[in-house]
C-alpha cells in the first residue's frame, strides 16, 4: 500500500516530504499548466525533492512518439520517471514497447475494467482508473476499482491500481478497502486523511 501526491506544485510536495510516507508524484498538464512552470522545470524539481516515482505524461499522437518521447524521460531520470500514457490504441501500443524495454508505464484514462486488462496484457506498471470523474457522472469510481482488483487477482496480475481522480479522504481509503496498491491524492485531501474532529477534541481535552 503506498501513496502519492498529484500536483505539480513543488513547494507543496517538499512540505509534505519530512512525513516520510511520500513514494510517489503523478503529474498532468493541466497540473503542470496550474504550476505556471516550465514542464521540464518542474519534473527537474520534483525529482530534487527526493521523489523517485514521478509520473510524467508524454505528448505524441502515435506510438512512436509517445516512445520516443517515453525513451528520453527514461534516459534523463532513469526509473524514477514512470511514463504516463493514455488509454488508447496508440497508448497501448506504445506501452507495450517501452514495458519490453523495462521502462515503468502509467496508463492513464481508464473508466473501465476492459481498458484495465488490455493495459495490463501491455505490460504496464500501474492502470489510472479515475474515481471522481466516474462518480462526477454518476457511475461507481470505487466499484470500478473493486471490479478491476478482483480480476487482477485472480489472473495473478503484476499491474498494480493507482486509483486517480480522488477527491476525498473518505474516497481514498474507499479505494485502498477495493483493492487500489497505491492512491495518489491532492495535498489538500493528503492534508484530510491525517485530521478528524475527534482527534483534535480529545487533543484540546
Ligand atoms: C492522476 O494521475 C490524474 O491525472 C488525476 O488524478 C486526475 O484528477 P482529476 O480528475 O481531478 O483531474
Amino acid at each position: 500500500m503506498k501513496i502519492f501526491l498529484d500536483t505539480a506544485i513543488v513547494t507543496d510536495i517538499e512540505d509534505r516530504m519530512p512525513t516520510g510516507i511520500i513514494k510517489g508524484v503523478t503529474t498532468n498538464p493541466t497540473l503542470i499548466r496550474r504550476s505556471g512552470e516550465d514542464p521540464d522545470v518542474v519534473y527537474e524539481e520534483i525529482i530534487n525533492a527526493g521523489i523517485t516515482d514521478l509520473s510524467i505524461e508524454v505528448k505524441g499522437d502515435d506510438a512512436e512518439t509517445l516512445v520516443a518521447n517515453g525513451i528520453l524521460y527514461n534516459s534523463k531520470y532513469g526509473d524514477k520517471a514512470t511514463i504516463k500514457l493514455p488509454c488508447t490504441v496508440e497508448g497501448i501500443k506504445a506501452c507495450k514497447t517501452l514495458s519490453i524495454l523495462k521502462i515503468k508505464t502509467n496508463m492513464t484514462l481508464i473508466f473501465s475494467v476492459s481498458q484495465a486488462i488490455l493495459c495490463a496484457l501491455a505490460g504496464a506498471t500501474y492502470v489510472s482508473p479515475f474515481v471522481g470523474r466516474l462518480d462526477q457522472i454518476g457511475e461507481d469510481g470505487i466499484g470500478l476499482i473493486s471490479q478491476i482488483a478482483t480480476t487482477f487477482c485472480i489472473h495473478d496480475c503484476k499491474t498494480q491500481i493507482l486509483a486517480a481522480s480522488l477527491r476525498s479522504a473518505q474516497s481514498a481509503a474507499d479505494a485502498y478497502e477495493a483493492g487500489a496498491h497505491i492512491c495518489t491524492v491532492p495535498v489538500e485531501v493528503f492534508d484530510d486523511m491525517s485530521t478528524h474532529v475527534l482527534t483534535d477534541k480529545g487533543l484540546a481535552q
